[in-house]
């Protein structure tokens, strides 16, 4: 079993100002930060969500403790144009926090909003925007065992690597490491490359799913600025 979510274990590895709040149960983490009264850099994590969800309207299921799931709230002052790069920031920062963690370069990014492992979905995000900001919601399968994954083609961090770690620990380094990289990129730092050096889409034939079961295929060759995906012969998914 692993370690219950607590507060004062992911305070005391935090940088800088998060208002952190746990929920045992809710039916859904993103949900919770939908008021008016939400500020920047609140964070609500639980561990179980009775309706989680994901992008395209589909369904997050996660047996009770054995994620790591959280949405938090953030605003910009950078053009809206540019949001769309978000989704790509996050998972690229759980990439990254799941292979330190792990001592391994196997965990990757599935444009838009995945993370993989050798093929196999271990993280999933889902942005929405809420007042004049975003609520930014982060679903990781951390414990699971092969019965108790969403689809076979999902996988968890204790199947990948026969390690149960500190959830408590994993949410603070992410919040430490996106709070950084959020902030250079406000300030006009460039992702992009080190964005495609965590891809595992970039030069792979993909087939892109958007909404209304409209469905596009292609070489993926870039992203832009925007966070959009550039095909072969120069079509942007956004
Ligand atoms: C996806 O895979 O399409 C995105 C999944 C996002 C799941 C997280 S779990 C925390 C937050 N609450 C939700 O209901 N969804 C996000």
């Amino acid at each position: 079993m692993v370690e219950l979510l607590s507060i004062e274990a992911i305070q005391g590895a935090l940088q800088g100002y998060w208002r952190v709040s746990i929920l045992d149960e809710t039916p859904s983490t993103m949900n919770n930060l939908k008021s008016s009264e939400t500020e920047p850099w609140d964070l609500v994590a639980a561990e179980f969500q009775s309706a989680g969800r994901g992008r395209l309207d589909r369904k997050f299921e996660s047996p009770k403790n054995s994620g790591l799931l959280f949405s938090f709230y953030v605003e910009t002052k950078k053009d809206q144009k540019y949001w769309g790069f978000i989704p790509l920031l996050i998972g690229k920062v759980v990439a990254a926090t799941l292979n330190e963690f792990s001592g391994q370069t196997q965990f990757k990014t599935k444009w838009p909003n995945d993370v993989l492992v050798k093929d196999k979905k271990i993280s999933g995000v889902l942005v929405e925007t809420h007042k004049s900001g975003l609520i930014i919601g982060v679903g990781i399968n951390i414990s699971n065992q092969v019965d108790q994954l969403p689809v076979p083609t999902a996988t968890s961090f204790f199947l990948e690597t026969g390690e149960l770690i500190n959830r408590n620990i994993l949410l603070a380094k992410i919040l430490n490491r996106f709070r950084e990289v959020f902030t250079t990129w406000e300030s006009g730092g460039d992702f992009v490359n080190s964005y495609l050096a965590s891809s595992a889409t970039i030069g792979e034939e993909v087939e892109i799913y958007l909404p209304g079961d409209e469905k596009l295929s292609g070489r993926a060759i870039g992203v832009n600025q925007s966070g959009a995906l550039i095909l072969e012969g120069g079509e942007e998914v956004t």
